[in-house]
């Protein structure tokens, strides 16, 4: 069922489905959350995980028009936590509502489970590979999401967090997923004007994310395996998924968005043509995805790292009407003689990682029930996952056969002196999939 009428459904069976309007009061059990009752308005934020992301969005969180309180702060490394505790404390007004005093700053892998019971919100903002254990963990302590795409790095991981989005919605607890192009205004209308018809039907189209590539943190003396994967995590499989699903999920969900579905197929291509180095891990750097969906349509996906060469990060749609060439802040939607059939300038529009923030606390404060965002996340991020197990295996992979996929990448324990289960050889090489080797699913 595709993701529009997946909601569609969840809201009708829930009777929730009213002249159009997309929410629902929050019922009783809300104001035992602690917020918004007359005593005390504030809604708690624990921010978990407080690398860049982390720390933008906590920032967002802050800049919201309700009434919000940094709570509690976690990390797996201490440098971390405190260089974002300055960052949150920098502007004079946003300080006033960061509440952290000491006892309230958790490190460690259990940080998480210290944080979450103090909060009214959680904001998830790990690498992706711990974000089923913290989103189902969230849940159970019944508690509104803001958690960073992608959610999570294998299949094992996307049963989790559909679970636990079942439980959410149970529970209905707002989930907002950080894929912010769908907070993002031309995107809105945009995607509006397509599923009305504008472009006809939509029979094929491209996703890019090519671009020079990103960090990466060198092996430091004495580190552990567990600290060099941890700090170095985006080279990782078990943290990552590989850039495919860390970046290039956002053009895919586009993709999956417009054509309200996900793909029943993947075959593809890729490798290391350029990073080939120890310090970048096992992840290719670049990945080439016919994705089908189920009514033939073909999308291509193109992703890669390469320094110093053509960039573009975009989505382009052709339908049996028109076509969409571009994205980006300003879109137009154009018949096949170069019309305008739609444009949008994107003067004046607000951040998407703000609004996202903006939309979520203001449901929150009201006690509304809106965002359920987690299975289209979870799902967005399972059609990144095929890509790379095409790309891996070389062989055509089936939606259903990739989600039922066992391949485990978490590690058995986590320490800092346990082993991960990717080890590098002894000049410090790692494995890397070799298609028509590689196991697919
Ligand atoms: N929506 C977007 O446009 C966007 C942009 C950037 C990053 N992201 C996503 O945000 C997430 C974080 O990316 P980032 O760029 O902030 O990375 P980062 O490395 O800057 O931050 C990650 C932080 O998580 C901490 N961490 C790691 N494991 C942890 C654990 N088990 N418990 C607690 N803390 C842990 C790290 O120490 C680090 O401080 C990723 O999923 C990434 O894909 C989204």
């Amino acid at each position: 069922m595709s993701n529009e009428s997946n909601r569609r459904e969840f809201l009708k069976q829930s009777g929730l489905l009213t002249g159009g309007a997309l929410l629902t009061t929050l019922p009783s059990f809300a104001s035992s959350y602690g917020f918004n009752s007359s005593a005390d308005d504030t809604i708690k934020i624990a921010l978990i995980g407080c690398g860049g992301r982390g720390r933008g969005a906590a920032l967002q969180a802050l800049k919201t028009k309700q009434n919000v309180k940094i709570v509690a702060i976690a990390d797996a490394f201490r440098d971390q936590l405190d260089d974002a505790y300055k960052i949150l404390n920098q502007n004079p007004e946003l300080a006033k509502r960061v509440d952290v005093p000491e006892e309230r700053k958790f490190v460690g892998f259990d940080a998480y489970q210290k944080a979450i019971p103090l909060a009214d919100v959680v904001i998830l903002a790990t690498p992706p590979g711990f974000r089923p254990m913290m989103f189902e963990e969230a849940v159970k302590q019944g508690k509104h999401i803001f958690m960073e795409k992608p959610v999570a790095t294998d299949a094992p991981g996307v049963r989790r967090v559909l679970a636990a989005a079942e439980e959410a919605k149970k529970k209905k607890l707002n989930v907002v997923v950080g894929l912010q192009r769908h907070y993002q205004p031309n995107y809105r209308e945009m995607i509006k004007r397509i599923h009305d018809g504008a472009l006809g039907d939509i029979i094929g189209g491209s996703v890019y994310w090519v671009s020079g590539g990103v960090w990466v943190k060198p092996r430091q003396p004495n580190q552990t395996e567990m600290e060099h994967q941890m700090r170095n995590w985006y080279y990782f499989n078990w943290l990552c998924g590989d850039h495919i699903n860390e970046q290039h999920i956002h053009n895919i969900d586009v993709a999956n968005w417009v054509k309200r579905g996900y793909p029943v197929s993947a075959q593809g291509t890729g490798g290391r043509q350029v990073r080939t180095g120890k310090e970048y891990g096992e992840i290719f750097d670049h990945h080439i995805v016919d994705y089908v969906y189920e009514d033939g349509t073909l999308i291509n996906s193109q992703c890669r790292h390469y320094e110093g060469t053509y960039s573009k990060v975009d989505e382009q749609f052709l339908g049996t009407k028109g076509r969409v060439d571009s994205f980006g802040r300003q879109s137009i939607l154009k018949d096949h003689k170069g019309g305008a059939i739609y444009t949008h300038n994107g003067k004046g529009d607000g951040d998407p990682y703000q609004i996202e923030h903006d939309e979520l606390f203001a449901a929150i404060a009201k006690h509304e029930y809106k965002f359920w965002d987690a299975e289209n996340g979870a799902k967005s991020t399972m059609t990144a996952l095929m890509g790379r197990m095409a790309t891996y295996s070389g062989k055509v992979v089936k939606w259903d056969e990739a989600l039922n996929s066992n391949i485990n990448l978490f590690p058995d324990k986590l320490a800092w002196d346990a082993t991960p289960k990717l080890v590098p050889n002894s000049d410090g090489f790692y494995p890397v999939a070799v298609p028509g080797k590689t196991v697919a699913v």
